[in-house]
């Protein structure tokens, strides 16, 4: 890939096509997909009621601008909306940084003051997304990114009230992410989470909420924020949206409502009409029902998960179907391994496996993912241990 920027480690892999839950090669092998396109194939590869309206409306047109209100937009927003119990609007983009990007110049035309973020949070690679994201080593050689935003450690209580103490009254937004996606797959805890809508009363700061990848039915609830007990302000989704078509949106919701005005903020591309009727069938089939199915596959994965030996793994993280194995092996080896065995696997956070597989994954199917994964970790391990036998032999 000589003209091609190297910012990506793929697979070498040529696909073929893909169904369901499986991506087939060019060479005629069958690998399973455990975290469906980053989390944004809610409903797997090639889901036929998607595509049906995708081309329907792909045959009568395929982009007008904004100069034009796709019939689709306001049904969208509307859904989004009304799944938060509050009053709303949306701005619609394409991915998870211009979602976030979005929630970002909101605060800044509402608040003057210091944003604070998390350490492993991840909110986009754009300049101000990055500002946001506690990772310092993708931060470091873009800086200086914006200024006065504020990293405080992941759900450390003391540190986040020792700062309210000090600087409260400066703080304009607080953004969280309730399950830390690619930081490990942290779950937010029930103390800070309390804590930060404490603040947000006696301070007055806006809460964002980033559900870019934890949202749409992803953890058992539809937004992972209802899991506690948060009231953001603004809220931020992409990934599944679109159907598998690059689709997001900010919520803008009660009081912060109408926060953008004419001419304050726009996209040429957003929203894409036939990522709008995606997102129609995959709201649609987001029911209450269906998340309850979410949270149960999550639990039935976690148990099968548990099955293996602890040598095997070292802890499981995450809620419903966004789950994060913690291995002590090598985990480039475990990819390679795994893939070789017919399974791609997501590495977050240098030893955590990342499982973001189809919503509507069967039973099954989770038995076949950590069958193969229990197999792949045993033969690393077993490489592991034969080449320990044979250092010591040697010493
Ligand atoms: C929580 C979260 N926010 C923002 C982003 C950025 O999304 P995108 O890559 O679509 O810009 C991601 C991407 O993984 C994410 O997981």
């Amino acid at each position: 890939m000589e003209h091609i920027c190297q910012v990506y480690k793929p697979f070498p892999i040529q696909i073929d096509r893909a169904r369901g839950v499986y991506i087939y090669s060019k060479d005629g092998k069958r690998y399973f997909d455990s975290f469906s396109g980053i989390g944004v194939l809610a409903f797997g590869h090639g889901d036929e009621d998607i595509k049906k309206v995708m081309i329907e409306k792909m045959e009568r047109y395929i982009h007008t601008s904004n100069f034009f209100f796709d019939e689709d937009a306001e049904e969208v927003a509307e859904k989004l909306v009304k799944k938060t119990g509050r009053t709303g609007r949306v701005f619609f983009a394409n991915s998870g940084a211009e979602a976030n990007e979005a929630a970002l110049k909101a605060v800044k035309k509402l608040r003057k003051g210091l944003i604070v973020s998390f350490e492993k949070n991840f909110h986009g690679r754009t300049i101000a997304t990055l500002s946001l994201t506690g990772f310092e080593n993708l931060r470091k050689p873009f800086e200086p990114l914006v200024p006065e935003v504020i990293i405080l450690p992941y759900n450390d209580v003391r540190s986040f009230e020792f700062f309210l103490e000090k600087r409260g009254t400066e703080i304009a937004a607080v953004f969280v992410e309730c399950i830390q996606g690619s930081g490990g797959l942290n779950v937010l805890s029930k103390d800070i989470a309390r804590l930060i809508m404490q603040a947000k009363i006696d301070f007055g700061y806006l809460l964002v909420a980033d559900e870019v990848q934890s949202g749409l039915g992803r953890t058992g609830k539809f937004f992972a924020y209802q899991h506690f007990d948060l009231q953001p302000d603004i809220v931020t989704v992409a990934k599944a949206l679109g159907g598998g078509l690059p689709l997001s949106a900010a919520l803008f919701l009660d009081e912060v409502k109408d926060v953008f005005g004419y001419s304050d903020h726009g996209s040429t591309f957003a929203p894409n009409p036939i990522a709008l009727a995606g997102a129609k069938v995959v709201l649609s089939k987001l029911s209450d029902d269906f998340i309850e199915s979410v949270a149960k596959k999550g639990d039935f994965l976690k148990k099968e998960l548990l099955k293996m030996t602890p040598r095997l793994i070292q802890k499981i993280k995450g809620l419903g179907l966004m789950l994060g194995v913690e291995v002590g092996v090598d985990t480039n080896f475990l990819r390679q391994t795994a893939m070789k065995n017919g399974l791609l696997l997501n590495i977050v956070s240098n030893n955590i496996v990342r499982l973001l597989p189809a919503l509507n994954i069967t039973l099954e199917e989770i038995k076949e993912m950590v069958d193969l994964l229990e197999r792949s970790l045993d033969e690393v391990n077993y490489g592991r241990d034969h080449a320990e036998k044979v250092d010591s032999s040697k010493s």
